[in-house]
């Protein structure tokens, strides 16, 4: 990964935690002039930053603009691949269509797209995705596994458990995913994840895995037909959150969890998705392409397909479908 000398510095002013970096210890290190030093600070002034500069102690970083650049989401990564490249848009169409096209043009395993706003979101099933400016996470994270494509729709799994322990590492609020891959919080859908598959018959090419958090939206932001169903973060814990440590968080455990699926195949990621899951032992109606059904969903087999009880006893596997909770059964 390439680092700016920008970065660099940034870095080391986050790091310093509201001490003072001394400017002549940053030229030394960095192998730069003072002139060079102070002209990448006001750089990063321009970025938002507010840095004051103390008299023979050096310069303090006293806030940090609330946005996703890599230069904010970096100083909290803690991956190997994922998020050591991002591509960042103040606005975009949609960051699933820029990182299908990169990841066709050969983007690396672990490359990210993230902007602060979409202004064609898109959900599953054709739907739009409510992507408010400055509010969320909307990324799209490119991966490159090793597994062919029938396993590709576990991932859908993997991300949902990895987007939930995240959440609630930065919240200490208690997510629960609604098969398949929705996160809720109190009943009401706080994350959506879109998965999309670049495969030929027996080779995975790329996933593209498209995240969607509700951050630190108002009701308000949401539009009146989804503010039964829809939430945010910051309206379950009443405070706003930090989105680049939320967006590192995501990707920390999307590689873990990812290497782990990976590894050891689909049985550890299913015990760490029932055990966030409110789907199992629920009344539910599935909407598919082709029909609806209605009865208890039993559980999830090892391929990620849902079961169903139907009322006649009959029992159904879904891969794909619109779920929609009825209460115990
Ligand atoms: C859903 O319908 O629940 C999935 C929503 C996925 C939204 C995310 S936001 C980032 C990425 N870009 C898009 O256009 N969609 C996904």
């Amino acid at each position: 990964m390439n680092i700016s000398i920008k970065e660099k510095i940034l870095s080391q002013l986050i790091n310093a935690k509201g001490e003072p970096v001394s400017g002549q210890k940053l030229a030394d290190e960095l192998n730069i002039s003072r002139t060079m030093i102070w002209k990448h600070l006001k750089s990063i002034e321009e970025d938002g930053y507010i840095i004051e500069a103390i008299k023979k102690k050096g310069y303090v970083l006293k806030s940090i603009p609330d946005i996703v650049t890599p230069e904010q989401i970096i100083p909290n990564l803690n991956t190997k691949q994922l998020g050591r490249t991002i591509d960042y848009y103040t606005t975009c169409d949609s960051t699933q269509i820029i990182a299908a096209d990169k990841a066709r043009e050969g983007a690396p395993h672990g490359t990210v797209v993230i902007a602060e706003e979409q202004t064609d979101g898109r959900g599953r099933l054709d739907r739009s995705w409510n992507s408010t400016a400055n509010k969320g996470i909307w990324m799209s994270v490119i991966i490159r596994p090793a597994i062919s494509p029938q396993f590709a729709a576990q991932f859908t799994l993997v991300s949902a458990v990895a987007i939930t322990q995240a959440i609630q590492e930065v919240t200490n609020l208690t997510p629960e995913i609604k098969w398949p891959n929705d996160i809720l919080i109190n009943g009401k859908k706080v994350t959506g994840i879109l998965t999309e598959l670049q495969a030929d018959m027996d080779i995975v090419h790329s996933i593209i895995i498209g995240i969607g958090v509700n951050v630190n939206q108002e009701l308000s932001a949401f539009e009146e037909s989804i503010q039964k169903t829809a939430t945010s973060l910051k309206i379950e814990n009443g405070e706003e959150i930090d989105r680049s440590l939320l967006a590192a968080k995501i990707l920390y455990y999307l590689e873990k969890y990812g290497d782990l699926y990976v590894e050891n195949g689909f049985k550890p990621i299913k015990i760490l998705w029932e055990s966030h899951n409110c789907t199992i032992g629920k009344r539910i109606r599935a909407t598919t392409l082709r029909e609806t059904l209605e009865g208890v969903a039993l559980g999830i087999t090892n391929d990620g397909v849902l079961e169903i009880k139907l009322d006649s006893g009959e029992i159904r596997g879904v891969y794909s479908a619109d779920i929609h909770l009825l209460g115990k059964n």
